[in-house]
């Protein structure tokens, strides 16, 4: 089985992503959190932190790119290109309001003659791996049989699929009757995306998908960060490396980012997930979540890893 770590703005930035590469190494493709290509055709400079070869020089990543326009997404690739990278994917999955009614992300779904021209000009112009992310349609689940017919026309480097539509977000569970089709239908290699939080969901889905080889785990691993040791080996997350992946972390953000209340909101944020791995979190996740100076948040993350166990196996969760 090949293992992804599914992008996820905010949190899988280059910091995070190390972080975890050191700690919990085993993933064979990281992907950027979306870039976006701007007018004046240059990366944010949040954005090309994140894309610099000196910070992920240990790791494969694949940049992925939010655009609807085919120039766009040829010009911000070959810069990529240009920077050492030999594959590019493209956001079709993203379900928020603000992308969607600018018919990008998963709102370019439902634009299908559209999509297809995009699809024709980038494959056509570009000699790079393109692979493409997305949700199997952006008002109905039917969608997606018109737009694995696009999909077929090209040659992708791998399809991922998050089996869910737009309207979803991220209720509902994922499709799997539409993605067992997708799996019979596809042209193109496909990669599983959805809601696998433990090694009990993988292994299930694997029993049901047995011809599957790729798979791509997002908030799974943000939970467990060593998910994917418990799948191999059926190892658990140990608490000294859990808390030596925290701390580096932590330490990434206070170099890198100015001000201790913006540290402090990006690591409320993986708390969210990261605390689901303790027995009795609550008390101490809510110290986190009100902490205001750096020494409380330390204070509370010192107190949770010294009183709380990990558990072995999260309850099976929705989130
Ligand atoms: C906070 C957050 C940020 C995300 N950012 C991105 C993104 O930048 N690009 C993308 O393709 N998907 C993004 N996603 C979707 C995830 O990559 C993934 O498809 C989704 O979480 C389902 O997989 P999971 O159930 O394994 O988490 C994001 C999801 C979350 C929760």
């Amino acid at each position: 089985m090949r293992y992804y770590f599914a992008p996820m703005e905010g949190i899988t930035g280059y910091i995070y992503r190390n972080a975890h590469h050191k700690f919990y190494p085993g993933v064979d493709k990281y992907f950027t959190p979306f870039l976006v290509p701007n007018q004046n055709r240059r990366f944010s400079y949040r954005e090309m932190q994140d894309i610099m070869p000196e910070h992920n020089n240990q790791i494969h990543l694949v940049p992925q790119i939010l655009t609807n326009q085919a120039d766009a997404f040829i010009w911000t690739a070959l810069e990529l290109k240009q920077l050492g990278y030999d594959e590019v994917n493209l956001n079709l999955g993203c379900p928020s309001g603000t992308v969607v009614s600018k018919r990008k992300g998963s709102g370019f779904l439902a634009f299908r003659d559209e999509l297809d021209q995009f699809l024709d000009k980038v494959c056509s112009e570009l000699e790079m791996k393109i692979s493409i992310k997305t949700r199997i349609g952006k008002d109905s689940p039917k969608e997606f049989y018109e737009l694995i017919e696009i999909f077929n026309k090209y040659h992708l480097e791998e399809l991922i699929i998050h089996p869910r539509i737009q309207k979803d977000y991220y209720k509902n569970t994922p499709n799997l009757e539409v993605f067992g089709d997708a799996l019979a239908i596809s042209g193109n290699p496909v990669c599983y995306n959805g809601d696998l939080f433990t090694v009990q969901d993988y292994e299930n889905f694997v029993e049901q998908f047995p011809d599957i080889h790729m798979i791509m785990l997002g908030r799974g691993l943000l939970m467990n960060p060593g998910l994917l040791n418990g799948i191999e080996t059926h190892t658990v997350l140990g608490k000294v490396s859990f808390r030596q992946f925290h701390d580096t972390i932590y330490h990434g953000y206070q170099e890198t980012i100015s001000g201790g209340k913006n540290v402090l909101f990006k690591m409320k944020e993986l708390w969210f997930y990261m605390g689901r791995m303790f027995t009795n979190p609550d008390k101490y996740l809510k110290k986190i979540k009100k902490s205001e100076k750096l020494t409380d948040y330390e204070i509370a993350v010192s107190n949770l890893f010294r009183e709380q166990d990990l558990i072995e196996h999260i309850p099976s969760i929705s989130l």
